[in-house]
């Protein structure tokens, strides 16, 4: 698949909360292809700190209005002038990068697994999906209601259930104990969020015996194979992250 460094019109700023934004972005061209689990590259202006391009998730796209959108999680100086940003303002980026979620086979039920910030690329995959016949049922994980990111957009794609850690919403706990986890039978699991939390989902899936897929948020330097800093250990070898990934089927995983 080609990727592109194009100059992208800021169409929005929609703060979520204090520390969550996303940002509608438009190109004056028709997008590339781009598929479910993919990222974008940022390069972020006017600072020497942030002269390494920041790896983000694609959210979500409109091929008809030639738009993307990307979650950001304010996490330091990049994201934090990334939040600043305001329309008509432009955002140099390099997409689509990575590798992307694999469809389960035909029929199967799938579930999607995201926590905090990791929900980012479940929206784009779950509308994929849903636009090929799949009937998802979606687990999303946050610290309190405060924090919940976009829950309506969710629900418009599939069954939600959901968990805050302070139990303000949903049930109390982690996505890791939600009871859906143990009473449904799902074919595939896909799953995006802290680290922690995936090894987890990972152990349930092979305890269970359930194909599981997750993006991984290894830290990243060139995006495109170049730099070496993104290197996977697995049992295929070392893998980079940002062209063999950030998808990852756990059994390749060293977990
Ligand atoms: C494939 C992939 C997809 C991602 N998708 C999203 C997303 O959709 N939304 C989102 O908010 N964040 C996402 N991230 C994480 C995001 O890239 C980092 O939070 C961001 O680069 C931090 O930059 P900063 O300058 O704000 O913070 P820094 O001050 O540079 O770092 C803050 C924290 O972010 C981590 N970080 C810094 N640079 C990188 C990097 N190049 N790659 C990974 N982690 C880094 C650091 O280890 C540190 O813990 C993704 C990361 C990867 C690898
Ligand atoms: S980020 Fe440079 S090789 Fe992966």
């Amino acid at each position: 698949m080609a990727k592109r460094v194009e100059l992208l019109k800021i169409i929005d700023n929609k703060r979520i909360n204090s520390d969550y934004f996303i940002l509608g972005l438009t190109s004056e061209n028709n997008l590339p292809e781009m598929k479910p689990g993919q990222f974008v590259q940022v390069k972020v202006e006017g600072s020497r700190e942030t002269f390494l391009r920041r790896p983000i998730s694609i959210h979500d796209v409109d091929y008809e209005k030639k738009s993307l959108k990307l979650l950001i999680q304010i996490a330091g100086k990049g994201t934090e002038t990334m939040s600043n940003l305001k329309a008509g303002d432009h955002l140099n980026i390099i997409y689509p990068l990575g590798n992307s979620f694999n469809l389960p086979p035909v029929g199967k039920k799938p579930l999607l697994v995201g926590g905090g910030c990791g929900v980012a690329p479940l929206l784009f995959l779950a509308k994929y999906l849903k636009s090929k016949g799949y009937v998802a049922d979606i687990l999303l994980g946050f610290r309190s209601r405060k924090r919940i990111i976009e829950f309506e957009e969710y629900e418009k794609l599939g069954k939600v259930f959901l968990t805050t850690e302070d139990g303000s919403a949903g049930e109390k706990g982690y996505v890791t104990d939600h009871p859906v986890l143990r009473s449904a039978d799902y074919d595939k699991v896909y799953c995006c969020g802290p680290e922690l939390m995936m090894k987890r989902i990972a152990q349930h899936c092979r305890q269970k015996k359930i194909a599981c897929e997750v993006s991984l948020e290894n830290l990243m330097g060139c995006g495109i194979g170049a730099c070496l800093c993104c290197i996977v250990d697995t049992v295929r070898g070392n893998l980079c992250s940002c062209i063999d990934g950030p998808v990852f089927n756990i059994n390749d995983l060293k977990w």
